[in-house]
């Protein structure tokens, strides 16, 4: 998959995009990140990407025709790509989205500064807004990197343990349920017996009441979504006692 990055800080991109999971799936061929300075597409002396908005206001506007040349340019070229625009008034950035872009050859991830962009990229040049959550970031560039993440982890090839993305949080609307390492017993704190019991259907079962008494408590909304089995709400009861006993025996040390 080709990521195509506009942006006016295309060097803020190498490192932590250069490591890890996602470094290892460029260097293998899996991925292909390419960043574009937005201000090489424009004109005049002094290159101008952005002016003050229309109709007075604070701050400064990215201005559309730099980045319309670099669309122009890129949206020519094969495979077609998807183009987005980076903004915190977009379409939120779930897992499901990341599966949906993970399927495309190529996309265009345009990464606003200042005020943002004007309007006319939006409406007339963009697929889709795509905002990586509620909260303002200082520039798209950070929300890039996220979705390039997100999405590099979900193309096949690109993880050892291909497994590990159908059971991880959000696949089926589920949040992950808890994971221990070694030691067995750390500061007084022990590995739940049941990790340690060799019980590979036991840990199953287990693992599975976590992740749904977890979803119902710190995730609701998601909680209310699933569709649950019998042997689900059986787990989850289980979950929920153990839940009211571990309180209780806390409460007893306290006492
Ligand atoms: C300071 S923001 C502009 C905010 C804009 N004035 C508004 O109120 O909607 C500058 C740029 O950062 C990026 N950005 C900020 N928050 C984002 C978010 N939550 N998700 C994706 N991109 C974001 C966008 O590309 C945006 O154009």
């Amino acid at each position: 998959m080709i990521f195509d990055i506009l942006t006016l800080f295309p060097r803020m991109f190498a490192a932590p995009l250069g490591e890890s999971i996602v470094g290892k799936a460029a260097e293998r061929g899996l991925i292909e990140v390419r960043t574009h300075n937005i201000r090489d597409y424009a004109k005049g002396k002094h290159q101008v990407t952005d002016d003050r908005p229309f109709g007075g206001g604070e701050g400064m506007v990215m201005k559309p025709e730099p980045i319309m040349r670099a669309l122009d340019k890129l949206k020519v070229e094969d495979p077609q790509p998807w183009v987005v625009l980076l903004s915190p008034q977009g379409n939120l950035f779930k897992q499901e989205t990341a599966w949906k872009l993970s399927l495309l050859p190529r996309l265009v991830l345009i990464c606003g500064r200042y005020e943002g962009v004007d309007e006319r990229i939006a409406k007339y040049a963009a697929d889709e807004e795509i905002s990586i959550g509620d909260y303002v970031l200082s520039g798209g560039e950070f929300a890039a990197m996220v979705a390039i993440d997100a999405i590099t982890r979900l193309i096949p090839g690109v993880l050892g343990n291909a497994a590990s993305v159908q059971t991880e949080t959000f696949s089926e609307s589920l949040l992950e349920f808890p994971q221990y390492t070694r030691p067995q017993e750390y500061r007084g704190n022990k590995v739940p017996d049941v990790l340690l019991s060799g019980n590979h259907r036991a840990i199953k079962d287990w693992r599975r009441g976590q992740a749904l008494l977890r979803t119902k408590l710190r995730r609701p909304d998601l909680f209310g979504r699933l569709q649950l089995s019998s042997d689900d709400l059986r787990f989850l009861r289980i979950a929920e006692k153990h839940l009211v006993e571990a309180a209780e025996e806390i409460n007893c040390i306290d006492d």
